[in-house]
């Protein structure tokens, strides 16, 4: 597309730093100053509750981001670089593993039915298709490794298909907050408070931190390379 101006990977890359250190921030101020605090045992269950949104958004999601971007981030070679991309990859789906525990615990000691929204269901999906992209990510980049061709070939796949997956991550991050405002706002939390703006902007911010993160990887490491998704040099 003659005339289409050339955009750069770096720029995103800060913003997507940028955006991630605000909105953990102010996940942590959510539920920490406003919600009450953190905590695994409690008899206040919504101390464990309180864990969900935290693991989801800071383990899960940002850290997420982080070892999506470390191919673009990280002044180390591309062997180095694949390293950090799998082993954050790995502490996004533990963290994110021990979140959705949290819930899941907050409704058997409240006597609260399980997976009844639409959140938890594509949550639970979520979480499976995450899974089933590290193995098979492992299995073909690393450990044993396919064949070159195979690997050629797989690649775009494996973006294509890790990119759709933190897509719905960022979504379904972002029915949570709807769905827990919600809840507050009808058990008489004021529709205007300084806690609702807080709760709406933290998951606008979690938008443009999700569309910062996916314009950096299809947006090319350097202005002179080729136009659409092209793989990160081995250098
Ligand atoms: C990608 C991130 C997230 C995933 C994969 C996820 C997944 C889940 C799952 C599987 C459940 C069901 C637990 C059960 O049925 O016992 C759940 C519950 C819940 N989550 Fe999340 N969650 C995420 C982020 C968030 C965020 C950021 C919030 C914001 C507060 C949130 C709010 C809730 C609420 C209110 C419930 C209880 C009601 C329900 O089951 O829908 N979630 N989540
Ligand atoms: C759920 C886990 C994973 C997700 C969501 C994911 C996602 C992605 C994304 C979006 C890219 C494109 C980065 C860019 O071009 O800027 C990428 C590249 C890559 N990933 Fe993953 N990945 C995951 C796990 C893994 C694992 C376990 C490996 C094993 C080594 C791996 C190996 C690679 C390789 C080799 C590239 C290619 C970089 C290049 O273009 O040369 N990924 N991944």
């Amino acid at each position: 597309m003659a005339g289409f101006p050339s955009v750069k990977a770096a720029p995103f890359t800060y913003a997507s730093h940028a955006l991630a250190l605000a909105s953990a921030a102010m996940v942590l101020v959510w539920c920490v100053h406003f919600r009450g605090g953190l905590a695994f045992e409690s008899s206040n269950k919504s101390l464990i509750f309180n864990i969900h949104p935290v693991l989801m958004l800071i383990g899960f999601i940002i850290i997420g981001s982080e070892a999506i971007m470390s191919y673009k981030t990280l002044p180390w070679n591309h062997e180095m670089n694949k390293i950090v991309h799998f082993t954050l990859h790995a502490i996004a789906l533990v963290l994110g593993a021990v979140g959705i525990y949290a819930a899941f615990k907050f409704h058997n000691e409240s006597g609260i039915d399980n997976l009844y929204s639409l959140h938890s269901w594509v949550g639970l999906g979520t979480i499976s298709l995450y899974g089933i992209q590290w193995i098979l990510g492992f299995v073909t980049f690393f450990f044993p490794g396919a064949p070159p061709a195979l690997r050629g070939k797989s690649l775009p796949w494996h973006v294509l298909f890790g990119l759709f997956v933190y897509i719905l991550a960022v979504a379904t991050a972002e029915l949570g907050f709807l769905e827990k405002l919600t809840f507050l706002e009808s058990s008489g939390l004021y529709k205007y408070s300084s806690e609702a703006f807080l709760v709406n902007f933290t998951a606008l911010i979690l938008i443009f931190l999700g569309a910062s993160v996916v314009i950096s990887v299809i947006a090319p490491a350097r202005a002179d390379a080729p136009r659409g998704y092209s793989e990160i040099s081995e250098n």
